[in-house]
C-alpha cells in the first residue's frame, strides 16, 4: 500500500497539525522526517489542544504508531519534555518510535544559534534560536553525534570531544562566550540517552515493512516549501529540505512509495521571520488576517506577517513535490472582508512572471498582480458541507485550485478537528 505525503505549501504554520491529525484516523504510522522542534503543529480535538514540537500529530489516535525519521534534528530534552507532557495528558508514549540515525542538538547548537543570529545583526534570519542551522551544519560537516551515539557512551564521548574542541575556540574566540564543558555534556545527555533507548529503532526498515504489509503510512512535513534549505527564499530558509523529496529521504522511502502529495495551504499567506514576502499586506487586510486568524507564532510567540493567498507560489510548490491535492484551511478567517485578493503572477520591470523567479533579487522585487474577488460577511466556523458556503467563498476557493494547478480536496474552516470539509470534484 502506496504512503502519503503532508507538507506544508507556503511558509510554514499552513495547518499541517490539524490535517495530519485529521487524516491520520485512517493512518497506521505517522512519519516527521526532517526538521526539529523549530516545527509548532497545533491539533484541537474537542476540549483537547496540543502544541506539538517533536512527536507526530498522530500521536492522540491509539492505534497510530509515531516516527521520528532520519532526516530529524532531536533535542533530546524537548523531545523527552514533550512525552512527558503528552503522557500526563493520559497519552501512551511507549509507541513513540525514533531513528538511531537522527542527529542530536547539542547544548553548542543553540548557543550558536543564538550568538550567530546577534552577529548577523539586521541581515539576521529570525530563527527560532533551536539550534536547528547549526546542527544541520554539523551533520553536512560529518561531525554530528546521533541519537544511534547516546547508546555508546565512550564513542559518545569521543565524538563529542572532537565536536567541542572546535566550537568552543569558536564561542570562547571569535564571540566572546564562555566555553562548555564536555563531562557535563555527556552526562546529561547519557542521562537522556538512557530514557530514549527503548524508542531507538532501524525505522526505515520498520516503515518498509509495514508498506509490504499493506499498512498505511503518512508522512508529516514540518515548516513549509519556501523554507527549503535549496527551493525556499534562500538564504531566509531553514536548513532541510521541505518539498516531497526530502521528506522521503528523511523517512528513508524511495519515490514509488508514495502515490499522494497533499500540499497544506492557508486561504492567505503567512510568515514568520525575515525573507521576502511579495503579498504582504500592512494595512487593513492584513491586520484583520493577523488578529482574526490570532496570527503569532507556536514555538516562538512572534507575529506572523500576513498576506492575500499567492497562486505563484503555491504553484511553484505544486511543481516542486508533485502535489497532487491541496489541504485549504483557515478559509473562516477572511469573512467579513468586503474584497478579496489573489495574487496570479508577479510584475519585474515590464515583465510579467508566472512562475516563481529563480533569482533572489527578482523575489524581492517583484509586484504582485492582483485578481480582485468579492468577500462574505457570513461566518463560516460553522459549515460542514461545500454546498452550505455562501457563493463567494465557493467562486474563492474554486479560483484558488485553478489558479494553483492543484484541485482543492480539504476544507477547513476553524481550528478544530469537526471543522472541516470534503470538496466534491469537478
Ligand atoms: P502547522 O505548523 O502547519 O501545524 O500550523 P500551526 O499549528 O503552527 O498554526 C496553525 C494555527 O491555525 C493553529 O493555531 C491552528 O489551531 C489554527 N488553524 C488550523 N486550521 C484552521 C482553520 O481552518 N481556521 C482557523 N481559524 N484556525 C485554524
Ligand atoms: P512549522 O512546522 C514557520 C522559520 C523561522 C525562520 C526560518 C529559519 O510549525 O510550520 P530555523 O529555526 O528553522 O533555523 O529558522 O524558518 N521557521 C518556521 N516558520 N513555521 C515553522 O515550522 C518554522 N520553522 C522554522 O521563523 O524564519
Ligand atoms: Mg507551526
Amino acid at each position: 500500500m502506496p504512503a502519503t505525503i503532508l507538507l506544508g505549501a507556503q511558509w510554514g504554520d499552513e495547518g499541517k497539525g490539524k490535517a495530519t491529525d485529521l487524516l491520520s484516523s485512517a493512518s497506521d504510522i505517522v512519519v516527521r522526517c526532517q526538521g526539529g522542534n523549530n516545527a509548532g503543529h497545533t491539533i484541537l480535538a474537542g476540549d483537547r489542544l496540543l502544541k506539538l514540537r517533536l512527536v507526530p500529530s498522530g500521536i492522540l489516535y491509539p492505534h497510530v504508531t509515531p516516527v521520528i525519521g532520519d532526516g530529524v534534528v532531536i533535542d533530546p530534552a524537548v523531545l523527552l519534555e514533550e512525552m512527558d507532557a503528552l503522557a500526563a495528558a493520559g497519552l501512551e508514549v511507549g509507541r513513540v518510535l525514533v531513528s538511531g540515525n537522527a542527529h542530536l542538538i547539542m547544548p553548542y547548537h543553540l548557543e550558536l544559534d543564538r550568538v550567530t543570529e546577534r552577529y548577523l545583526g539586521k541581515a539576521s534570519l529570525g530563527t527560532t534560536k533551536r539550534g536547528i542551522g547549526p546542527a544541520y551544519a554539523d551533520k553536512a560537516a560529518r561531525i554530528g553525534l546521533r541519537v544511534q551515539d547516546l547508546t555508546d557512551p565512550k564513542i559518545f564521548r569521543q565524538k563529542l570531544d572532537v565536536a567541542l574542541k572546535e566550537k568552543n575556540l569558536v564561542l570562547s574566540k571569535v564571540y566572546n562566550r564562555l566555553p562548555q564543558d564536555s563531562d557535563e555534556i555527556a552526562a546529561d545527555y547519557l542521562a537522556m540517552g538512557e530514557r530514549l533507548a527503548p524508542h531507538i529503532a532501524d525505522t526505515s526498515a520498520r516503515l518498509h515493512a509495514a508498506l509490504r504489509a499493506g499498512r498505511r503510512v503518512l508522512l508529516e512535513g514540518a515548516q513549509g516549501t519556501l523554507l527549503d534549505l535549496d527551493h525556499g527564499t534562500y538564504p531566509f530558509v531553514t536548513s532541510s529540505s521541505t518539498v516531497a523529496g526530502g521528506l522521503l529521504a528523511g523517512a528513508g522511502l524511495g519515490p514509488m512509495a508514495v502515490d499522494r502529495v497533499i500540499g497544506v495551504s492557508k486561504a492567505y499567506v503567512t510568515r514568520v521571520g525575515s525573507g521576502p514576502f511579495p503579498t504582504e499586506d500592512d494595512g487593513e487586510a492584513g491586520r484583520h488576517m493577523s488578529e482574526t486568524g490570532h496570527e503569532f507564532g507556536t514555538v516562538t510567540g512572534r507575529a506572523r506577517r500576513c498576506g492575500w493567498f499567492d497562486a505563484v507560489l503555491l504553484r511553484y510548490a505544486v511543481r516542486l513535490s508533485s502535489i497532487t491535492e491541496l489541504f485549504l484551511t483557515k478559509l473562516d478567517v477572511l469573512s467579513g472582508l468586503e474584497r478579496l485578493r489573489i495574487c496570479a503572477a508577479y510584475r519585474h520591470a515590464d515583465e510579467v512572471l508566472h512562475e516563481f523567479p529563480a533569482h533572489q533579487s527578482v523575489v524581492h522585487k517583484v509586484a504582485p498582480v492582483y485578481e480582485e474577488h468579492e468577500g462574505w460577511g457570513e461566518d463560516l466556523s460553522a459549515a460542514r458541507r461545500f454546498e452550505d458556503l455562501p457563493a463567494a467563498a465557493r467562486a474563492y476557493v474554486a479560483r484558488i485550485a485553478e489558479l494553483s494547478g492543484a484541485p482543492v480536496r480539504w476544507l477547513s474552516v476553524g481550528p478544530d478537528r469537526d471543522q472541516t470539509m470534503e470538496v466534491p470534484g469537478p
